[in-house]
């Protein structure tokens, strides 16, 4: 119902479908909903369509939009991330008043959004990044919520944003992530995963198409089944659900005439930049946008076309056995990527003095956003016995899932090599693993290689100090400090 003179809790601008879906979630849950949109019809069309959803105020201009809420007022942006977020913020921030919210609800970069809140902060206005995971179907009908900014503003923010949260087991997947740029952080990160998350299961349908010869319909089959164990989780289901999908135009499944090209809006890329600022191998994550990138440049794959492949091994005989070979290496796998997200994450938080909980993040991503997963309960079992995990892997729980699968592991990496079949994140994530538990890594000749045409120093394993060998001299060996 659209009334014009109503006071309204929250409002919305930038309306489309995520825009659209939150507004409509926010007056399902019983809130008056102020709504603008740069074009008038996109507002008319929501009310068209789903005016009896609540209470909506429609607004034709910025001012108006603003006059409509009540004080401290709350305004969700919903608009692409970047300049047009910039030009939104700054239209607003010329009619808010001290004590105001704005909130971003885009996925803008996390160094943008630390910008804006001391910006904003600076005129007496509250600025809070939150990054919202779950899709147009989550913003419907329950995302996951990842607000930072001042702690201040979440007092009033945080009831409203908790409501129309996704909810498991009762708790809201939606918490106060810590200040500033850290709820968008967090929301890149997630993102970061996620990338990683598809890449390993594209490799296990690959694996299971390739090397197995099995076909569309029966890997959904075998997703559907691992969806009811510990791999249970929104992206394994879905996957099943996109290789079921029959293509009305020629019959054939849809996964089969799909360009096999895959793009990117951006989040992954910034989680690897992040990290590689950071020092955090995100190994997984990084093959993951790599992947993208290569399945991308088709011009060069077309020109690879017919490159000797080099003798190919047998492809495995026991279905069944591989398999399950897969399903441990997929698990194993995905063990690896959401440990390197919450180094990464312990890493941001340490770099700006964020503050941040893994076991909260663990929590409110147990529903509502794309990763959500049955393992996210593990991993917050896991923080919240030992906040200070030196690595996720470490955690008992994950300790023994590794080392229950790493035999499969180490069968599926080396048999899709022996096959030709490029699984770039099953195979970093295992030489990761194997790295992390090194007794000795190739790191001394490089710390020597670099003390020789750098004189970098190195560091010695029997006592303290820094060190340099007069490679260009007598070779002797001074200390430097
Ligand atoms: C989410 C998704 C979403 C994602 C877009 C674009 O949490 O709801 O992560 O925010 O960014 O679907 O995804 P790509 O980066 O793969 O283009």
């Amino acid at each position: 119902m659209a009334s014009s003179n109503a006071i309204a809790q929250i409002g919305v601008t930038g309306l489309a479908v995520m825009g659209s879906n939150i507004a409509r979630n926010l007056a399902r849950h019983g809130y008056t909903v102020a709504l603008h949109n740069r074009s008038v019809a996109k507002t008319d069309a929501l009310l068209d369509a789903h005016g009896d959803d609540g209470e909506f105020v429609r607004t034709e201009t910025i001012e108006e939009f603003v006059g409509a809420l009540e004080k401290p007022r709350r305004v969700l942006i919903m608009v692409k991330a970047g300049d047009a977020t910039d030009a939104v913020i700054e239209e607003l921030a010329g009619a808010m008043e001290p004590g105001d919210i704005i909130i971003d609800g885009g996925n803008a970069l996390y160094t943008d959004t630390i910008r804006r809140e001391a910006a904003m902060a600076a005129r007496g206005l509250n600025f809070v990044g939150a990054g919202i995971s779950g899709g147009e179907e989550g913003a419907l009908n329950g995302p996951a919520i990842m607000p930072g900014g001042p702690k201040e503003s979440y007092e009033s923010l945080g009831p409203l944003l908790e409501s129309i949260s996704a909810k498991v087991d009762g708790v809201p997947c939606c918490t106060h992530i810590g200040p500033d740029g850290s709820g968008h952080f967090v929301k890149m990160v997630h993102n970061g995963i996620e990338y990683a998350d598809m890449q390993l299961i594209g490799e296990a349908y690959h694996l299971l198409r390739d090397a197995l010869g099995l076909g569309a319909a029966q890997i959904a089959e075998v997703f559907t089944g691992w969806n009811s164990g510990e791999l249970e989780s929104y992206l394994v289901e879905i996957t099943a659900q996109v290789l079921e999908q029959i293509d009305a135009e020629t019959g054939k499944p849809l996964v089969d005439v799909i360009v096999d090209a895959a793009e990117q809006k951006g989040t992954g890329r910034w989680t690897v930049k992040s990290a590689l600022d950071l020092g955090v191998p995100v190994t997984g994550i990084a093959e993951a946008v790599f992947a993208r990138a290569l399945s991308g440049s088709r011009a060069q794959r077309k020109a690879a076309q017919g490159l000797a492949s080099g003798t190919l091994a047998e492809k495995p005989t026991d279905v069944a056995q591989f398999t399950e070979d897969i399903r441990q290496a997929l698990y194993a796998s995905k063990i690896v990527a959401y440990a390197q997200g919450f180094d990464q994450i312990a890493a941001g938080s340490a770099e700006y003095d964020w503050d941040l909980h893994p076991g909260d993040l663990a929590t409110i991503w147990r529903g509502g956003c794309i990763i959500r997963a049955r393992f996210l309960n593990r991993i917050k079992e896991a923080y919240e016995v030992d906040p200070g995990l030196p690595s996720l892997i470490l955690a008992p729980y994950f300790r023994e899932a590794i080392e229950h699968a790493v035999d499969s592991w180490r069968r599926v990496v080396a048999t899709a090599v022996q096959l030709g079949i490029p699984v770039p994140a099953f195979a970093s994530s295992l030489s990761y693993y194997d790295a992390l538990r090194a007794e000795r890594l190739p790191a001394a000749l490089t710390q020597g290689q670099r003390d020789f045409f750098g004189a970098h120093t190195y560091e010695r394993v029997d006592r303290e100090g820094k060190f340099h060998t007069l490679w260009s001299g007598d070779r002797t060996e001074v200390s430097v400090e």
